[in-house]
Parts: C-alpha cells; sequence; structure tokens
C-alpha cells in the first residue's frame, strides 16, 4: 500500500531538453546544452528549493537521464526527488517489459528508487497499468501516476491499481494557455475533486510562450520545436506581448506570467529549465498573483491565435 501521500511542489523541474546534451541526443529542442551548463542549473534549483525534477527514459533515448543523474549526484538523495516514466512504445522483449525499462532508468539515474513512476501514454492502459503494482509493492517505486490518459483512461488505471489497494496519485498532461484540453475534457475537474495533483507540462509550448521567440528570432532552425511552432509565430505574438506587459508590472518576464497563469489554474507546472537565469523566473512565477481580469484577457488572446499546438504523440481529450 501506498503509505504516504505525494507531496507536490508548486513547480517541477522538465529535462526533455536535456536529451539534447550529447551526440547521442534527439536533436528535438537544437539547444546545445552542456552537462556543466546543466550542473549550474541543478546546483540554481537546488539553492532555490525546487526538488522535482521530470525525465522520461526515452529522453533523448536515456541521454536526459544519465545527464541528470550525474548532475544529481552531489545532492543527498533525499534532497531531490525523481519522476520518470515507462513508454509503451519503447517496450522491450522480456517477461516484464516495465520492470526492465525501470531498471535501465534507475542504473541511468544513479539510484534504487523513483518516486513518482508514469505510464507516458495510454499504448494499452489493461496491459501495462497492473505491472505498476509489483514495484509499488517492491518500493523501487514510491508512487504512480499517468499521462496523456483522457478521463475514462485514467478512471480504468484507477481501477486496475485501486484492486491492489493503490491508486492514480497524479495526471501529467499537455496544458498550457494555448492547448486546454485538459480542462474542457473535465480532467482538471476530476483532479481536483479526487484529490489528484495535475502536472501540467508545455506550459511555455516549448519556448513560443516564452517572449524569447518571435518571427524575428524564430527558434532554433533544423529542430523539431522550430518545425512545429515556428509557422505559428506571428499569430502568437499579441499574446506574448499580453504576456510580457502583464510581466512588466510585477517586475518578471513573459515566461514567468504564462507559468503563474498555470499555478493560477490549481496545476503543478512542469518547466523545461536550460538555463540557471529560468530559476529566477520560477521563483517569481511563484510569488506572483494574477488578476481575474489578466486571466481572461490572456484566455481570449490565446484562442485569437487560433492554433493547435497538439502534439504529434497526442490524442484528442474530449469526444
Ligand atoms: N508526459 C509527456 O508526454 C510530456 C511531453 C512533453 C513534455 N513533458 C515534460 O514537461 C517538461 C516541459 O516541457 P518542455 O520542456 O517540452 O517545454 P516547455 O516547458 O513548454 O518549454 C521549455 C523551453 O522554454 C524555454 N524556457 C524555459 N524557461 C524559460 C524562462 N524562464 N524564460 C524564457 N524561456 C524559458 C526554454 O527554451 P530555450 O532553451 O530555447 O531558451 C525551454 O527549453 C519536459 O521537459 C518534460 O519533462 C512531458
Amino acid at each position: 500500500m501506498t503509505t504516504d501521500n505525494l507531496k507536490t511542489p508548486a513547480v517541477a523541474l522538465g529535462t526533455w531538453a536535456w536529451g539534447d546534451s550529447g551526440k547521442t541526443g534527439d536533436g528535438y529542442f537544437g539547444s546545445h546544452l552542456t552537462q556543466a551548463g546543466l550542473e549550474e542549473v541543478a546546483d540554481k534549483a537546488h539553492a532555490a528549493g525546487f526538488i522535482l525534477w521530470d525525465t522520461a527514459a526515452v529522453y533523448g533515448m536515456g541521454r536526459s537521464e544519465t545527464v541528470l543523474g550525474e548532475a544529481l549526484k552531489r545532492f543527498a538523495r533525499s534532497d531531490y526527488q525523481l519522476s520518470t516514466k515507462f513508454t509503451p512504445q519503447a517496450a522491450g522483449t522480456g517477461n516484464d517489459a516495465v520492470a526492465d525499462m525501470l531498471e535501465q532508468s534507475l542504473a541511468r539515474l544513479g539510484t534504487d528508487y523513483i518516486d513518482l513512476y508514469w505510464i507516458h501514454n495510454p499504448a494499452d492502459v489493461a496491459r501495462w497499468t497492473p505491472r505498476l503494482i509489483p514495484l509499488l509493492k517492491s518500493g523501487k517505486v514510491k508512487h504512480v501516476g499517468v499521462s496523456n490518459h483522457n478521463l475514462s483512461e485514467i478512471e480504468l488505471a484507477n481501477r486496475i491499481l485501486g484492486e491492489a489497494g493503490f491508486r492514480v496519485e497524479a495526471v501529467q498532461n499537455h496544458y498550457s494557455l494555448l492547448y486546454r484540453s485538459s480542462a474542457d475534457a473535465g480532467i482538471l475537474d476530476y483532479c481536483r475533486n479526487h484529490g489528484i495533483p495535475f502536472f501540467a507540462y508545455m506550459v511555455l509550448e516549448q519556448g513560443a510562450l516564452s517572449g524569447k521567440y518571435s518571427p524575428e528570432n524564430p527558434l532554433p532552425e533544423g529542430s523539431n520545436r522550430a518545425e512545429t511552432y515556428n509557422g505559428m509565430l506571428p499569430q502568437l505574438k499579441a499574446l506574448t506581448d499580453k504576456l510580457a506587459s502583464i510581466g512588466q508590472g510585477q517586475g518578471a518576464a513573459a515566461a514567468d506570467v504564462a507559468i503563474a497563469w498555470a499555478i493560477a489554474k490549481g496545476t503543478t507546472p512542469i518547466i523545461g529549465v536550460t538555463r540557471p537565469d529560468y530559476i529566477d523566473g520560477l521563483v517569481r512565477a511563484i510569488s506572483m498573483v494574477l488578476s481575474g481580469d489578466d486571466i481572461a484577457q490572456l484566455e481570449a488572446l490565446a484562442d485569437a491565435a487560433n492554433v493547435n499546438t497538439r502534439g504529434w504523440w497526442e490524442q484528442e481529450m474530449e469526444g
């Protein structure tokens, strides 16, 4: 049985882009990150009290976990929490593909337990969810969550875990000003009503909502994120300008406001942190107060941008 409840931080730290930090990185972000630079990010996050790190076995095909494990080595294991994922499409052919993928993650992260282990997507909920139960019983996994699941898939996973005395303890979906399908589909309300923390990913739309990128200064040429977002940047300008102007009034940047919006919606944003100064932005975002009017104006501008940022790996949440 799960004995202690998952402690949910105000913000979690995302490391998908950390998979870009070496030759084996997949170049998804085109960020050219270095181990030394990422260690600085980890130091700064540690000093500021951010402790939950989100990664996945498939980010940079193991590279993100390896780099993260290395960066966290000089901290006590009890000072940080690890969140990583089983990805059904990358399952091996052994008798227990979930346990096998977990073992590989543990080795790369240099630890013997994961605080929060996720099924990355709902490829076959009935097949993979039960495989979490022995991992919970063994203590190798402290808490479990589901990602990219729609409402009925979350409920199915919850029933399967419930038969063994466990439950879905967290939900992780794409949720940003531009992509609010989890709210529209009732998943946010469901989580709130059942006391399940909702982790929002891609709150900054991989940088497109950070205020740093514009039609004149697009996302890194040749990267997957550039392909997705660069064509939309002209439509996003009114929204990013508004984010910047709200931020200006409070000594904050556009990205901080986008993060504060997700917090105001009752979610825990997972923010992809690639530079040490982005940690300062998280500190500002946490203390920022957005008025109801700010929120309404941001959402209206987001709707007016009329873009669809659903990831290629994501299903429609409604219907
Ligand atoms: N479960 C899933 O299927 C799933 C899918 C996607 C993501 N995730 C998780 O969610 C995390 C977040 O998503 P993401 O990393 O894809 O995208 P994101 O958080 O929307 O955007 C991250 C990018 O925004 C920029 N940025 C971050 N903080 C900033 C700041 N304070 N000021 C200005 N720019 C800032 C950085 O770009 P530059 O480096 O170019 O400055 C960074 O690479 C991932 O790392 C991963 O852990 C999960």
